[in-house]
Parts: structure tokens; C-alpha cells; sequence
């Protein structure tokens, strides 16, 4: 014990902390979020995602053959499109705008891993992330199939993981069932597993124009208290063929990424929120936290809590300074 026991020795200087440093995010575990629109040289910034814009395909191409060479592991696209109905049509549509995305950015740099969100509700005009029923109220069974012709939509436009964020439950197993029908067994699905009904999914929702038209997610997305429902969450999707969960909003959420993480040998993503991202942003541009360093520490510990990927709206600036940070 002290004083023969002293922890500052191995603090003392920086080349000993980082000789015992436990854990580092490497660039490949990122995944940056991109909002797709139509058209062509389109670059529409969003007010509450400083650094992130919708794109059009063309301009997404580009961007993309940037991200690849920062040595980030993938990009995971979310469409964004005023072609709204009651059933979402145009989320599966051959042509739609995720599925122009996609196919440009394979064209572009065809190495670079594409996900593709498979949900609804920037496709629906009521804004609910499946169909809705008679009363209103979004039916479970009626939205699978409507799903599953999404994720082949995306699929076929050359996605390599489509990734369900709609909260439904056997969503995991009708994608898989559809995927394999169409000739895509070769198609991996990172499942929304513990998607919580999130405060932090505000300035996505700006920048996706999917907020819903009455109500709110609660009756399909997880309740924030519950850690159990989760884990259980985290098994029916793997026992439904998910190749990978997720953990969404993620440095909120630490204890449940690391529960996750002691239950499956699966892959765990963690995704590091609009929120969560505009909040150190906003703060920083107040001169009220450094940036780099609040980022990267918020980072670090959603990796030390147990993720292998990281998605996250900084993940241009995470990989360059982790590349500085290593030299
Ligand atoms: C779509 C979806 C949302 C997010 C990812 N997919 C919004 C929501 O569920 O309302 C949020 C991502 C973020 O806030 O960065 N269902």
C-alpha cells in the first residue's frame, strides 16, 4: 500500500500512458451517417449537425472516396425525399434516393462499406416508422413485409448491410427471409436492437425531415429506465439472424452497450446520436468545451464500454486526429 504503492508513476509521462493505455479507437470502427437527396450537385448543411450535410448521389460519391481515405470503416445512409405517402412507397422505390446513393458510391469506391437504414418514417407522410392501422396506431405485422422490400431495394442497388432502425418486432427475421428469397444471402442486417425513444434524435429528425405527424415513438421504441428488455432484444435478434446489434443513442446508454456486450459474441455497434454530437458541438462553440478532446474522450468510452463499431457524425475528424494522435 502507500507510499510504496503509487499509481501516478504510471501517469507520469506520456509515452508510459500510452504504453498502458487499455483501449483505442481505431478509424476502421467508424461509421459516418450521410443524408441523401435527389438530384445533382446538391449540398444542403444542416443547422443543427455542424459539418453534415444532405448530399446528392453525385456529391456523395465524393465525399465517400474522402471517408474511405481516412481509413473509416463505412458510411450508413439515411434517404431524405419529400415523396411521402401513408405506406412509404418510395423507401423501396428501384430508384429512390438511397438506392441512387448507394449505386453511386459503389460506382466511386466500391471497397468503401455501405449501410443503408431501412425504416419508414422519412418516407411516410403520417412520419411513424411503420404503417399505421385504422386507429391510427402503428401495426407490427402489416409494416414486415414493406421492410423486407426495403432492405432487398437496397440490396440490390448494392448495400452490404442494411441496418433496421424501425423498432417492429420480427423485422430482423422477415429481412433476412426476404433478402434470402431475392438472391442476397450474401447481404448482412446490423439490427437497431436497443433503439430507446430518445430525446437525443432531435436534429436528425431536422435533418431528415422524419419527425412523426401526430404522437411519438414510444410505443415502438424502448423505454430509457429498462436495461433487461434489451438484452432480450439483443437475443431475439440475434436468434432471428442479425449479424451485428446496435445500441442507440450510445454515451447515454454505456451500461446498456456494456450488458450487450456480455451477451453476445455478435459484433456490437454503438451509435453516438444527433444529439449527443450537436451538444459538444454547441458547447465548444461557446468556448465552453474543447472539442477534440471532449469528442474523442466521449468516443473512447463508448469503446471502452464494449463497442466494436462506432457511429458517429465525427468520424472525419475522429479519424484524423486518432491518425495525429498515433504518430
Ligand atoms: C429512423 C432513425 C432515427 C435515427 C436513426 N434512424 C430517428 C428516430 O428514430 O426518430 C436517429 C439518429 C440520430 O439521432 O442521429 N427511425
Amino acid at each position: 500500500m502507500f507510499p510504496s504503492v503509487r499509481h501516478r508513476r504510471l501517469r507520469r509521462t506520456e509515452g508510459i500512458r500510452r504504453l498502458v493505455r487499455e483501449v483505442a479507437l481505431r478509424p476502421s470502427q467508424l461509421v459516418l451517417p450521410m443524408f441523401a437527396v435527389a438530384g445533382t450537385h446538391t449540398r444542403e448543411p444542416v443547422d443543427a449537425l455542424p459539418g453534415i450535410a444532405r448530399l446528392s448521389p453525385d456529391l456523395m460519391a465524393q465525399e465517400a472516396r474522402a471517408v474511405h481515405e481516412a481509413g473509416i470503416g463505412g458510411v450508413l445512409i439515411f434517404g431524405v425525399t419529400d415523396q411521402k405517402d401513408p405506406v412509404g412507397t418510395s423507401a423501396h422505390a428501384s430508384d429512390g434516393v438511397v438506392q441512387a446513393a448507394v449505386r453511386a458510391i459503389k460506382a466511386e469506391v466500391p471497397e468503401l462499406v455501405v449501410i443503408t437504414d431501412v425504416c419508414l418514417c422519412a418516407y411516410t407522410d403520417h412520419g411513424h416508422c411503420g404503417l399505421l392501422d385504422a386507429a391510427g396506431v402503428v401495426d407490427n405485422d402489416l409494416s414486415l413485409p414493406v421492410l423486407a422490400r426495403v432492405a432487398v431495394s437496397h440490396a440490390a442497388a448494392g448495400a452490404d448491410i442494411v441496418a433496421p432502425s424501425d423498432m417492429m418486432d420480427g423485422r430482423v427475421g422477415a429481412i433476412r427471409e426476404g433478402l434470402d428469397a431475392a438472391g442476397y444471402a450474401g447481404t448482412a442486417i446490423m439490427a437497431y436492437s436497443a433503439k430507446y425513444a430518445s430525446a437525443f434524435y432531435g436534429p436528425f429528425r431536422e435533418a431528415a425531415g422524419s419527425a412523426p405527424g401526430h404522437g411519438d415513438r414510444r410505443g415502438y421504441q424502448m423505454d430509457p429506465p429498462n436495461i433487461r428488455e434489451a438484452i432480450r432484444e439483443v437475443e431475439q435478434d440475434e436468434a432471428e439472424g442479425a449479424d451485428m446489434v446496435m445500441v442507440k443513442p450510445a454515451a447515454t446508454y454505456l451500461d446498456v452497450i456494456q450488458a450487450v456486450r456480455g451477451v453476445t459474441d455478435l459484433p456490437v455497434a454503438a451509435y453516438h446520436v444527433s444529439g449527443e454530437f450537436a451538444m459538444i458541438k454547441a458547447a465548444a462553440e461557446r468556448g465552453w468545451l474543447d472539442e477534440r478532446t471532449a469528442m474523442m474522450e466521449t468516443l473512447t468510452a463508448i469503446t471502452r464500454a464494449g463497442a466494436d463499431i462506432v457511429i458517429t457524425y465525427a468520424a472525419v475528424d475522429a479519424a484524423h486526429w486518432i491518425r495525429e494522435d498515433s504518430v
